[in-house]
């Protein structure tokens, strides 16, 4: 049942996204999205999530390391998606999943997969939508807490940003994607072994929706 309600909302939120997750482990669940018991209207949910992504967008535009965080010109997506994969990878196993190497290679595939340059607005976007949507599909997410959720999520990574750039560490800006996700969602209580697959799931649906758009 639970998992019902949960792809339920997801498609809601993914609306005319194509769900095409084929070579995971997620192919399971997806007869179920396209059970014609879906109700199709959602509007007033989805505004949520665009305030989110705006108020997001507009916090990266002004905010120096923010800006430095989210630019990856330098490198493509391939590149990008084999420096994410240790910290997608770690998270699984601090979480125990028990496909944690099958899970995550799913996700940096679709990073992989992604054709275009990566610039700082799709990838502040795929952040954003990511976060977001998860915290949606959970019900922390509205449009009454929707700004100040996201200006939370800029503040978690610009925090880790600042402590990671200040050692001198070289993957900083990885890093505090990574810690700054993990940081906002656990503020959310949101960050659990039973969320993840779901986490997954929207992570991949937002490089797909990225590149097909
Ligand atoms: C960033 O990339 C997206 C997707 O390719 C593209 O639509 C957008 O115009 C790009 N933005 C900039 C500022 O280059």
């Amino acid at each position: 049942m639970q998992i019902i309600e949960i792809v339920l909302i997801l498609l809601s939120v993914l609306q005319g996204t194509r769900v095409s997750l084929a070579s995971s482990h997620y192919s399971q669940v997806i007869p179920i999205l396209i059970d014609d018991t879906l109700v199709p209207d959602y509007p007033a949910d989805l505004s949520s999530v665009a305030l989110f992504e705006a108020t997001f967008q507009e916090e990266v535009r002004t905010c120096r390391i923010l800006r430095e965080v989210f630019d990856f010109s330098d490198i493509n997506p391939a590149e990008f998606s084999k420096r994410v994969y240790p910290y997608i990878l770690s998270t699984h196993k601090k979480f125990k999943l028990l496909n944690a190497l099958q899970a995550s290679q799913s996700c940096v595939y679709h990073i992989a997969k992604y054709q275009k340059k990566l610039n700082r607005s799709i990838l502040a976007r795929i952040y954003a939508n990511t976060v977001s949507k998860l915290a949606f599909a959970k019900g922390v997410l509205d449009e009454e807490n929707a700004e100040d959720l996201a200006l939370s999520f800029a503040s978690f990574i610009r925090e880790n940003a600042r402590r990671f750039k200040k050692a001198g560490d070289q993957d900083w800006k990885i890093k505090s994607l990574a810690q700054g996700l993990e940081d906002f969602l656990r503020s959310c209580n949101i960050l659990s072994r039973k969320n993840i697959p779901l986490l997954d799931l929207v992570f991949a649906n937002e490089w797909i929706e990225a590149g097909s758009s």
